[in-house]
């Protein structure tokens, strides 16, 4: 029986470690996605210490499963000790390498895709987010307004080329003619997009 209550403690090291989890209203906004759709599968993009795969775990269908992927190595053994302390490990497969080498091995159709990775490679991210769902499916994209400089005119500084990526990052999400898609301002701002 999984044990729930080890993600108050997984969650409280992560912020105390400036470990960028999720916030909380964005994952109580994934969470009500989720409580609908009761996906089966799920891939995730960026799984840091498992916690945000953790939490989604609890509303997948029966027999379903998450897939993670995480560059770091430090990172991805905290996942999997804190999937284990969990007693997760049936249903949260985490995969080690940059998301951009792993993501072309990725042949089937996942019901939910999450991207939470390296800012400046969500367009690379979103094209195999697209051909690894099928309609029905929602891909929801995290920090895609970048602690709010996207939607200001800041222009300035190292984060000049990953704000303005992510603004045509939103720009061609919201033009897809495959999807529905909204920007959702709430903690630092969210892409939610089903496939149509
Ligand atoms: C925002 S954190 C993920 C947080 C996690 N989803 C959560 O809410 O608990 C982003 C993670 O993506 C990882 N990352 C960055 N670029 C990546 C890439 N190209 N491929 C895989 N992981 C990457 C980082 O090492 C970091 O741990």
């Amino acid at each position: 029986m999984p044990n729930y209550e080890y993600l108050k403690e997984i969650e409280e090291y992560g912020r105390k470690n400036k470990i960028p989890i999720l916030l909380d209203e964005s994952l109580e906004y994934i969470e009500i996605i989720l409580k609908e759709k009761k996906p089966k599968r799920i891939l995730e993009i960026g799984t840091a210490i498992g916690f945000s795969a953790l939490c989604f775990s609890k509303y997948l269908a029966e027999g379903g499963r998450i897939d993670t992927i995480e560059i770091e190595s430090l990172r991805v053994e905290q996942a999997e000790a804190n999937i284990e302390k969990v007693g997760v490990q049936d249903k949260i497969r985490v995969m080690e390498g940059d998301a951009l080498d792993i993501l072309p091995y990725l042949n089937e159709k996942y019901d939910i895709v999450f991207i939470d990775a390296a800012k400046g490679k969500y367009n690379e991210f979103f094209e195999h987010a697209i051909r690894l769902t099928k309609s029905g499916s929602i891909i929801i994209a995290d920090n895609v307004l970048y602690k709010g400089y996207v939607l200001s005119d800041y222009n300035k500084h190292k984060q000049r080329t990953a704000v303005n990526k992510l603004r045509s990052f939103i720009d061609m999400v919201l033009n897809h003619p495959d999807l529905d898609a909204r920007l959702v301002e709430i903690g630092d701002g969210l892409i939610v997009a089903e496939v149509k």
